[in-house]
């Protein structure tokens, strides 16, 4: 059996509030990727956009999620929204974790993450005009529905959670 469960999706779509739900139901440890990077580099997402650029914050991600996936114990794994862009990382974690898609409509998506205080600040590739940030849901959309799909737009993270944990029950 596969061990973990991952999560990804879009910016706001829910991962980092389901996965802390999600592995609390079941007693497992829950890792977002994003804070080990913050952590290992010492600093913010966006200042590691600003000073050495999108390529090295992928770089680092993919050896995170390398690392993070080799857990000996079972995790609840938030991605990064961009992670499995790479064809490396999305082999690994596929052979090592079942992967749910988070997804919510794409206003309630930019309400969400706007009302967060700094979230956006926090995301550089977020982007406040509609349009863009529709082309960068479009580019990524064969990624994502690589997966189960799970929609958050009106549920709870306890009802996202339970919705995953029922999908992932008649995939073991
Ligand atoms: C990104 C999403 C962010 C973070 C980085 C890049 C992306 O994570 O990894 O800003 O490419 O979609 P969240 O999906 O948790 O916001």
């Amino acid at each position: 059996m596969k061990k973990h469960i991952i999560l990804t999706g879009f910016m706001g779509s829910g991962k980092t509030t389901t996965g802390r739900v999600l592995a609390a139901r079941l007693g497992w440890d829950f890792i977002d990727t994003d804070e080990v990077i913050v952590h290992r580099l010492g600093m913010p997402i966006p200042q590691v956009f600003a000073q050495y650029g999108e390529g090295y914050f992928r770089q680092v991600e993919a050896q995170v999620c390398a690392e993070v996936s080799e857990r000996r114990a079972p995790a609840v794994i938030a991605l990064g929204g961009g992670a499995l862009l790479n064809p490396e990382t999305r082999q690994l974690l596929e052979a090592r974790g079942e992967i749910f898609c988070l997804v919510c409509d794409l206003d309630e998506l930019m309400r969400r993450v706007q009302r967060g205080e700094g979230e956006a600040q926090n995301r550089p590739l977020f982007q406040a005009e509609r349009a863009r940030l529709e082309a960068l849901l479009e580019a990524r959309r064969p990624i994502y529905e690589r997966y189960p799909q799970i929609d958050t737009t009106t549920s709870s993270p306890e009802r996202v959670a339970e919705e995953i944990l029922r999908q992932w029950n008649t995939l073991r």
